[in-house]
């Protein structure tokens, strides 16, 4: 991200008020795809907090991304209905058959792995986003049908 970026995101949220915070961080996000050290010392910067006060809010919050995400990137929710149905266990399928753990991204860049809180669709659990797509219901099958196109797809 550029300086004039960084300026732009700023300069919406005059005056350095603190609770511009959030709006900030997700406005970097949403740009650069992830937030950095660099970044959030920036941020703390102009918002006159220390760089920890930052990182700590920035790490509470699940939507702040710290790494890249892969070419098809995989959010699996692992709230209460989801997780009761077996998200874990087709987290656990996920990390093996695309080599990657959760909260990181593939050494090719390929796929990344997110764990999410409730996505709002309880009644369709488990679900599964993999970019922009939902997938609800999801049955062994669907997922194995799900990894092995991305798979073929980015061989
Ligand atoms: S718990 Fe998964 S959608 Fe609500």
């Amino acid at each position: 991200m550029t300086k004039e970026n960084l300026e732009s995101i700023f300069s919406k949220y005059p005056g350095n008020k603190k609770d511009g915070l959030l709006p900030i961080l997700q406005e970097i996000q949403d740009q650069q795809g992830y937030l950095t050290d660099e970044l959030l010392a920036e941020v703390g910067k102009y918002l006159n907090l220390p760089s920890n006060k930052v990182y700590g809010v920035a790490t509470f919050y699940d939507q702040f991304r710290f790494h890249s995400q892969g070419q098809y990137h995989i959010r699996i929710c692992n709230g209460t209905a989801c997780h009761l149905i077996g998200s874990s266990t087709y987290l656990a399928e996920l990390e093996k058959q695309l080599k990657v753990k959760a909260g990181s991204t593939s050494k090719d860049r390929k796929f990344s792995i997110e764990i999410s809180n409730c996505m709002g669709a309880c009644d369709s659990a488990p679900v599964i986003q993999i970019n922009d797509v939902f997938y609800t219901h999801v049955t062994d099958s669907d997922l194995d049908r799900c990894i092995r196109s991305i798979k073929e797809k980015t061989e």
